[in-house]
């Protein structure tokens, strides 16, 4: 088994990370998704097409990832969710799984800075059983360290699987039940909600998904039950913010009804 070892001196940190004003889209005042989740797909096939390792594409995701949060950001956006890790991509080859776990450990150390300099609040969506310890401690540490940053709340989906999220909310009640906490006879929306991983962090307006496929592979099921879907060809390593404010542009346009009807 190999193990790919990250060089940090090849990697592209942004060094002006913001654009120049004149470049944003101006997006009407409210019409943001406050709420914006990103699968972050085809960092593989973007590696197999230049003949390289699949670990090449996540590293070539990196700067991706932050061009992505630093275009939320400009954009308005309030809540970013990134699908950094499933519960169901435990079935890769253990290198390749293990290449996941320390990179995701060793970007959150070394943007950390970066991020609590750009006012990201850190957060954490998943499921800590099988988790490396080491990814739990950096994540908790960048959270500590950023919990008091308010310009945009990022959200790593890590060892995040949708279906997990609801049957721990259900194990979460069914103790509070045990404990007679609460009555059992009546488990409503709120109460699934309010046990969910980040209560706090209101439903998903917009999923975009990179590399062409259409499915959301257990992200987010609850929080994006009413959420616009954006499917977009570009593999992740290719995207960044233009990608991002073009999903925004398009899901502007989108009608969104929530099962009412129009006024005419
Ligand atoms: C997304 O890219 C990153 C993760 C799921 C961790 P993939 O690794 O799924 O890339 P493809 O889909 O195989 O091209
Ligand atoms: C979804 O991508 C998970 C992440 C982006 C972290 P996958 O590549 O794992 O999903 P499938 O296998 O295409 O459904
Ligand atoms: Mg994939």
């Amino acid at each position: 088994m190999s193990f790919d070892p990250v060089d940090y001196t090849s990697l592209d940190v942004p060094a002006a990370p913001f654009s120049d004003p004149a470049r944003i889209p101006h997006f009407p005042e409210g019409s943001v998704p406050r709420h914006l989740g990103v699968i972050m797909d085809g960092n593989g096939r973007w590696a197999k097409q230049r003949g390289m390792e699949r670990t090449q594409g996540h590293r070539a995701a990196e700067p991706v990832v932050f061009d992505t949060i630093a275009g939320a950001i400009e954009a308005g956006v309030r809540y970013l969710s990134l699908y950094t890790f499933s519960t169901e991509n435990w079935k890769r080859s253990p290198s390749e799984v293990r290449f996941l776990m320390g990179f995701s450990r060793d970007i959150i150390h070394r943007r950390v800075t970066q991020m609590d300099d750009w006012g990201v609040r850190v957060r954490w969506a998943g499921r800590r059983p099988r988790l490396w310890k080491s990814v739990i401690d950096e994540l908790e540490a960048a959270m500590e360290r950023t919990r008091h940053n308010t310009r945009i709340d990022v959200i790593f989906c890590i060892n995040y699987g949708g279906r997990a999220e609801l049957a721990d909310a259900a194990t979460d009640i069914a103790r509070e039940v045990a404990a007679g906490h609460i009555k059992g006879s009546k488990v409503t929306e709120k109460m699934i909600a309010q046990h969910l991983y980040n209560p706090d962090i209101p439903d998903c307006d917009l999923v975009l998904r990179t590399s062409g496929e259409q499915r959301t592979s257990n992200f987010l099921p609850w929080q994006a039950a009413y959420a616009e879907l954006d499917f977009v060809p570009e593999l992740f390593p290719d995207c960044g913010r233009d990608v991002l404010w073009r999903a925004i542009d398009d899901y502007i346009h989108r009608d969104r009804r929530f099962g009412g009807v129009d006024q005419a």
